[in-house]
């Protein structure tokens, strides 16, 4: 017979008291920093967090809509929960949230294929978690609470944030944009900036907890509009950008996404005028014919997306731009496609993210009838992807022999000697390193280059 040592009794019984978590996330940097504040509140209420899934008590899947395969992945991932949540029943805890639970549909089959799910709830209450969780175990009934408006921004949660020297920060919710392909916007409500105050305060706070770097984050940040107390517009992105550029401490300040239809000649000098935005602007072009960009209802044209870059390019010569590209958008004709293999050719991008065209139920383009063939899209899509990999390996390749400011974000998972980090430019970069260069930024020689990656030693430490 195995004996149990009072040691084993012991853990087993704080495994039980103390309600271990595990996220996991889907999807883009909100849902992201949505799963860092998850995890905050739930730490700063005595839970523990666990590293892998399979030490977790509570689980939390934190889901995207954006395109079909990130559903099947979900949906995939939740059916091997079952045999566990069969057998250990009240023990183990299974919750939903993000994107995918805004939809109705969604909710509706997790109640009918997966009913052994404990929680489900929307991206506008993530703050009411702590309170389910609560109510799961004293009434002891599932629960369920999706919200489908925004209502008031809820400022103050905390957020246990993935890395000590940088941090995502919030400053407005939602897109009012309705492109044509798009879930976002029935998933994420509608635009509603935070107060410039509120986002000063929170940066300023993370400044003191050594936080060098900021990714302002948003659907649209080129649209955001602070209101002060009585109401009224006060600050628009550029001037949020110079608010966050006085603040000590802050080294780097990033964004992410814009949209090209309200990049002002006001955004694009802050790159003159600030000296901690970092040289890189993430621009969707989505495509490179005008009227496949009428049809997604982008509301810019091929000539108005090149002279934006031209602006750019203008203001801050060593800026690395990036964008997202959908291919097989319905209708797209092969000539259309040509269009957008040229736009790359003519931007040359530091790097695109690609993706397949996703039919969305509940968006205009669902409804399309001239939908393209799952062969032909693939064909288009390799293609692509090879002219934007050539251009990106090419620009990547004008970086050996640069001596770049790198910040260190820790060793690589692989090989504990090899520590990696990003460029002004958000280039992602590896080289010999040790601990304590962790969080600091540091001059590296580049000495060689791949098509995603630049390879380097460093040279000295600012500090
Ligand atoms: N608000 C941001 C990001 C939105 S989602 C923006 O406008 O840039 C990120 C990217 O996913 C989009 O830029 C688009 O390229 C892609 N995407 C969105 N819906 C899609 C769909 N139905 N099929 C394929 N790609 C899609
Ligand atoms: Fe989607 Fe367009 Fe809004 Fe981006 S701007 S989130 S692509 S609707
Ligand atoms: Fe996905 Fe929602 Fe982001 S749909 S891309 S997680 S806003």
């Amino acid at each position: 017979m195995k004996c149990t040592s009072n040691d084993d009794i012991i853990e087993r019984a704080d495994q039980i008291l103390k309600k271990k978590f595990h996220i996991t996330t889907f999807g883009c940097q909100m849902n992201e920093h949505d799963s860092e504040t998850i995890a905050g509140m739930l730490l700063e209420r005595g839970y523990e967090q666990a590293k892998e899934r399979k030490d977790a008590n509570i689980v939390i899947f934190n889901t995207c809509s954006v395109r079909e395969n990130a559903d099947k992945r979900f949906f995939g991932t939740l059916g091997q929960l079952k045999k566990k949540k069969m057998e250990e029943g009240e023990n183990f805890t299974v919750c939903v949230c993000g994107c995918m639970m805004q939809q109705q549909h969604i909710v509706d089959t997790i109640k009918s294929k997966y009913p052994w799910v404990d929680i489900i709830f929307g991206t506008h209450n993530i703050h009411q978690l702590p309170e389910l969780l609560d109510n799961l175990y004293n009434e002891k009934h599932k629960q369920l609470s999706v919200w489908h408006d925004g209502g008031e921004i809820v400022e103050g949660l905390p957020s246990k944030r993935l890395f000590k020297h940088k941090a995502f920060v919030n400053i407005m919710y939602g897109c009012n944009n309705f492109c044509t392909y798009c879930i976002v916007p029935y998933t994420r409500g509608r635009e509603r900036s935070r107060k410039p105050e509120d986002i000063i305060r929170e940066i300023k706070d993370l400044a003191a907890d050594g936080v060098k770097e900021v990714t302002l984050l948003g659907q649209n940040v080129n649209s955001y509009r602070g209101a002060g107390d009585n109401g009224q517009d006060v600050c628009d992105f550029a001037d949020l950008i110079h608010l966050i550029n006085e603040i000590d401490g802050i080294d780097r300040i990033r964004f992410m996404t814009s949209h090209p239809k309200d990049l002002s000649d006001k955004l694009i000098n802050t790159f003159s005028e600030c000296e901690k935005l970092c040289h890189y602007f993430h621009l969707p072009v989505q495509a490179g014919s005008d009227s496949v960009l009428k049809r997604m209802n982008r509301r810019y044209t091929r000539e108005d997306y090149l002279e934006l870059v031209k602006k750019l390019r203008a203001v801050d010569p060593k800026m690395s731009i990036s964008t997202d590209i959908i291919v097989g958008f319905p209708g797209e004709t092969e000539e259309d496609f040509e269009e957008t293999l040229s736009l790359c050719e003519e931007v040359r991008y530091d790097s695109a993210f690609t993706f397949l065209y996703s039919v969305r139920t509940g968006t205009p383009a669902a409804e399309y009838e001239d939908q393209i063939p799952e062969n032909t899209k693939h064909e288009r899509f390799n293609k692509l992807v090879e002219t934007v990999n050539r251009i990106s390996a090419e620009k990547n390749a004008e970086y050996v022999g640069r001596i770049e400011k790198v910040l260190v974000d820790g060793p690589s998972k692989t090989d504990s000697a090899i520590y990696s980090g990003r460029t002004e430019t958000f280039k992602l970069v590896n080289f010999p390193g040790t601990p304590e260069m962790t969080g600091r930024i540091i001059d590296v020689m580049i000495t060689s280059s791949n098509t995603f990656s630049l390879e380097g030693e460093a040279v000295s430490c600012d500090e």
